[in-house]
């Protein structure tokens, strides 16, 4: 059992939880995962792991309330416990120093980033990121991001913070302007991967994306998190999820992810009605 030290919540919907995981600390690195299970019938959930401290044993993780588990998840608060928690998993990336890397992160992708450009900044490599969001409300780990950062570029779609649209127009702006960074790192929404991939690749630059594919078992045993990668077929849980962005199918990866939107609607429908509605979960 792993009792919940600490919560918080870091915009709507998106939410930060500590455990006390030792084992998994000493052993984890930038860019991999855990997956855990609330209950005995708890599905399992994958989350990359947005810190890991080995002399305090403490896991940070963070996550967006998108579907049933994840909401029950967000009901959970300090001093509840999580049944397990298996990780880390997943390849880990081999991070030496390089000259500059762009660090392009969506959404609640500005988690798994941290780890990676922290890892990088501490080797003194120059670190610009790029941090993009639906809103200023959206923006999460900016403090954190800013610290392990030599230049912070920020988007919303609204315009309510930084530059008004993607965060990969930015990324366009500072390749046509002539900055060739050793490599960037893309984490986020699977289209804003793509979007990231497509823009580098004509600049003849590096891009390792990291796919939140759908995973079940983390193993390699069920296929659910299958991806086509040069042509051949992947299972990101154990031969990723970093892979070269230039390679990666994303067309064929975000039609599977799709198929399974309904079902997950109708699941945490489900789930709000048998709780009462969803009014007490943001805490
Ligand atoms: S999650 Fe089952 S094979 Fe990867």
């Amino acid at each position: 059992m792993y009792r919940i030290l600490k919560k918080e919540m870091l915009a709507p919907k998106i939410k930060l939880i500590q455990v006390y995981a030792p084992e998994i600390c000493t052993h984890a690195r930038p860019g991999q995962f855990v997956i855990l299970r609330m209950h005995e019938k708890g599905e399992r959930i994958p989350l990359t792991i947005a810190d890991s401290d080995r002399d305090t044993g403490l896991l940070t993780l963070v996550f967006q309330e998108v579907g049933k588990s994840t909401t029950e998840l967000g009901m959970l608060s300090e001093g509840d416990s999580i049944l397990d928690i298996v990780g880390p998993l997943g390849t880990a990336r081999d991070i030496e120093k390089l000259d500059c890397v762009v660090c392009v992160a969506g959404g609640v992708g500005v988690a798994p980033m941290y780890p990676e450009a922290k890892a990088y900044h501490l080797l003194g490599t120059r670190v610009i990121s790029l941090i993009g969001a639906q809103t200023k409300d959206m923006l999460i780990f900016k403090d954190r991001m800013e610290k392990v950062s030599d230049e912070v570029y920020y988007s919303t779609d609204d315009g309510s913070f930084g530059h008004k649209g993607f965060v990969t127009e930015i990324l366009c702006k500072l390749l046509e302007d002539g900055l060739r960074p050793d490599e960037v790192i893309a984490i986020g929404p699977l289209p804003m991967m793509r979007a990231a991939a497509r823009v580098t690749e004509r600049f003849g630059v590096k891009t390792v994306v990291s796919l939140n594919a759908i995973m079940v078992d983390g193993t390699g045993m069920c296929g659910s998190c299958r991806v086509t990668v040069d042509g051949e077929v992947k299972f990101s849980c154990v031969e990723g999820p970093a892979f070269d962005g230039h390679k990666v199918d994303f067309d064929e990866l975000i039609a599977r992810q799709n198929r399974f939107l309904a079902e997950e609607k109708l699941a945490l429908e489900r789930y709000l009605a048998g709780v009462g509605g969803c009014k007490c979960h943001q805490k």
